[in-house]
């Protein structure tokens, strides 16, 4: 059923050919002049700079064909963004689903791009059976060990990255967040989760994945100390996943290269794991210019440090946001377009400027000019938080 990573040299060809036509009309659409000179697409300029540039993906979005065009040219890596999560898998107690994942993993695998698995531990999507459950230690253990063992084991060697254990701080400062695995297993449910992941796929890489610790900050303080005992202890980690869900103009990515630069340091990767970057009201010529810069100097930031090896936006086009999500609540805005496509999957600023920092680091022409790209970093001052 899975083909590994064999280039399909056929489909890639005639991919090729697609691209070049693509490029073309892509790029007479562009509101930078000096843009349209370029004939390529970030996921050339991604597998120049050997980087991963990926999108998060439902299996409802195979369906409309631009969603796919798009998808394929330019992102050589797809995060399934809900497919993989418990509640999807095994909705009922020993019955797993692996239907809509398989079919994101075959296209990803038809289309040569790497998968992120996200994600097999979350407070979030866990099935009523699950979320209400008071199994005992032990009882909960064995259903921590199936689930994972099932989910990875059946992609040994096809997923070959995994957000084992997702948002398990908690956002007070306390400790770790009061989940139902915390309070049926323990504190230590977070490292078995990540020795059952090795022991289903030895050669996969794992990853704690949280949001809001992107730059040095108690969260991420909290996390480096948790992950860095893992790696004294042996208990097999091989990154942290920072998701990147940002408002416009409130990036310090000064403090995120820091904490880049020391979870290097423990010999850790980091992937941008869930990049958006959204804002209150109304999209403007000038918000859609500082969220350029946004884009580009987090990538820049993550190209600076050898361990930063992938960045993934949390979707392909604006139309499809998780942010416009009515029951999202907090800060939902049915307006706001926090990705690189446009709801017609025209290219934004901020493509251009992902395009033309991956162009430059990969020694090729610049995309905009300097003038362009100083006027997207002088955007918006740099604030707190990350
Ligand atoms: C979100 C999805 O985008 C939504 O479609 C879903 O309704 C809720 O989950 N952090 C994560 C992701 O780790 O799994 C979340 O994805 C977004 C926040």
């Amino acid at each position: 059923m899975f083909k590994r990573y064999y280039p399909y040299y056929a489909a890639a060809f005639v991919a090729a050919l697609m691209m070049i036509v693509m490029s073309v009309d892509i790029r007479s659409a562009v509101a930078n002049p000096s843009a349209q000179a370029t004939t390529q697409t970030i996921r050339e300029l991604a597998d120049k700079n050997n980087f991963h540039f990926g999108a998060a993906v439902y299996t409802t979005h195979l369906d409309h064909p631009e969603h796919v065009e798009t998808l394929s040219r330019e992102f050589n890596m797809l995060t399934p963004e809900n497919e993989a999560k418990f509640c999807e898998i095994q909705p009922k107690r020993g019955q797993f689903y692996f239907g809509k994942l398989d079919r994101l993993v075959d296209f990803a695998t038809q289309h040569d791009m790497v998968v992120h698995g996200h994600t097999l531990v979350w407070h979030q999507c866990m099935p009523n059976w699950l979320a209400t459950a008071k199994f005992d230690r032990e009882e909960a253990i064995k259903v921590l060990r199936q689930h994972i063992y099932t989910l990875v084991g059946r992609y040994k060697g096809i997923i070959p990255i995994w957000d084992v254990v997702n948002e398990a701080i908690a956002d007070d400062n306390s400790g770790l967040r009061d989940t139902p695995w915390k309070q049926m297993i323990g504190d230590d449910y977070i490292e078995m989760a990540f020795r059952f992941a090795h022991e289903a796929d030895p050669d996969a890489l794992l990853f704690y994945n949280d949001y809001s610790a992107e730059g040095i900050n108690a969260k991420s303080d909290t996390i480096y100390d948790m992950v860095k005992d893992f790696v004294d202890r042996g208990v097999p980690i091989n990154g942290v996943g920072l998701q990147s869900h940002f408002t416009v103009g409130s990036i310090n990515t000064e403090s995120i290269a820091k904490n880049i630069a020391r979870l290097g340091e423990l010999g850790l990767q980091v992937q941008i794991t869930e990049m958006d970057d959204r804002y209150p009201g109304d999209g403007t010529d000038k918000i859609y210019q500082k969220q350029a810069g946004d884009y580009r100097r987090v990538l820049e930031t993550c190209l600076d440090y050898s361990n930063c090896t992938a960045f993934i936006t949390w979707g392909v086009s604006d139309k499809y946001t998780w942010l416009r999500d009515a029951n999202l609540g907090f800060f939902e805005n049915p307006k706001v377009n926090p990705l690189l496509f446009d709801d017609k999957y025209q290219p934004k600023p901020a493509y251009y400027a992902v395009l033309d920092i991956l162009s430059r680091r990969a020694g090729e022409a610049p995309v905009l000019t300097d003038e362009e790209v100083k006027a997207m970093r002088g955007a918006r001052p740099v604030t707190s938080g990350g």
